[in-house]
């Protein structure tokens, strides 16, 4: 579970994260850094299996896209590296919710991020990184202050991506009838559905049970780059931190597929 002390600024990160994809170029602040280097082995059990490396040096080689200035982010100070290690056998999901906590806090700091699963050069990463025989590097995200203005390939990007559009929460919930969620599951869910995927696919479900939320994994993933166990990991992040931030304390299970997890709420104390 996220540290108690972390879910209210990563509840208002929520609302504010955007992938930023054009940054000032300035280096980012030491406390910001140290305050992000906590978090890169985990914050959680359930970041079991995935890892994260920052590097203050090589940011752009890393992030100068993979056909011309297609999906170029520029100016960026730092980047985070996301690995998961493939033995684990939730590595996807606890790259996707170590990964989301990291980006969360980063936005909470004020600082711009963005996931990149595809448009950075992965041998750049590889370069600088020692991995295990059963690492592997799934996704980086920039770090750093945002620019005034966005590059024009940015902005197609976003435009393709139709980046700030979300699926209604009708059409992502099965389960039971809205008036029998328990309180503070609207609001739960709500952040979930704010979380960032790949292409923006939103690609999940949520089994709304008076005593639990069940994360499905919906559509055919964006294999090989993204696999939607990946998106969901951040969806568990999202719901996890909405919940709690409307106290609605709870635990994770995993599942089989193609279910992912299940958060099951403590039960209701008395009125
Ligand atoms: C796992 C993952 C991989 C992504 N890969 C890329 C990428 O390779 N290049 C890119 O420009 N954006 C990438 N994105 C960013 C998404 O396009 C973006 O999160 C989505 O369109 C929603 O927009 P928002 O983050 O501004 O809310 C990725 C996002 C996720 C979650």
């Amino acid at each position: 579970m996220v540290p108690r002390h972390l879910i209210d600024p990563w509840y208002r990160a929520i609302f504010v994260r955007r992938s930023v994809r054009a940054y000032d170029g300035r280096p980012v602040g030491r406390e910001a850094i140290g305050e992000i280097r906590e978090l890169l082995d985990g914050f959680s059990p359930l970041c079991e299996g995935a890892r994260a490396v920052l590097l203050e040096e090589g940011a752009q080689e890393i992030l100068s896209g993979t056909v011309g200035s297609i999906g170029k982010i520029q100016g960026a100070g730092a980047v985070v590296v996301f690995i998961a290690d493939k033995s684990h056998p939730q590595w996807q999901a606890a790259a996707g919710y170590l990964g989301e906590g990291i980006i969360l806090h980063a936005t909470s700091l004020g600082l711009g991020t963005c996931w990149v699963a595809g448009t950075y050069k992965r041998s750049e990463a590889r370069r600088r990184i020692a991995l295990s025989v059963s690492e592997s590097i799934v996704a980086v995200t920039p770090l750093g202050r945002p620019a005034a203005a966005e590059s024009a390939g940015a902005q197609v990007i976003r435009a393709v991506a139709g980046s700030h559009n979300r699926k209604p929460l009708e059409t992502l919930t099965r389960g039971v009838a809205a008036d029998q969620w328990r309180l503070g599951c609207r609001e739960a869910l709500e952040a979930a559905r704010l979380a960032p995927s790949a292409a923006n696919r939103q690609p999940w479900q949520f089994g709304v049970m008076p005593d639990r939320v069940v994360v499905r994994a919906s559509g055919p993933g964006l294999m090989p780059v993204v696999p939607n166990r990946l998106d969901c990991g951040i969806v568990m992040l999202h719901l996890e931190v909405g919940a709690r931030a409307h106290g609605l304390e709870g635990s994770w299970t995993f599942l089989q597929r193609p279910l992912v997890a299940e958060y099951v709420f403590e039960p209701a104390g008395d009125p």
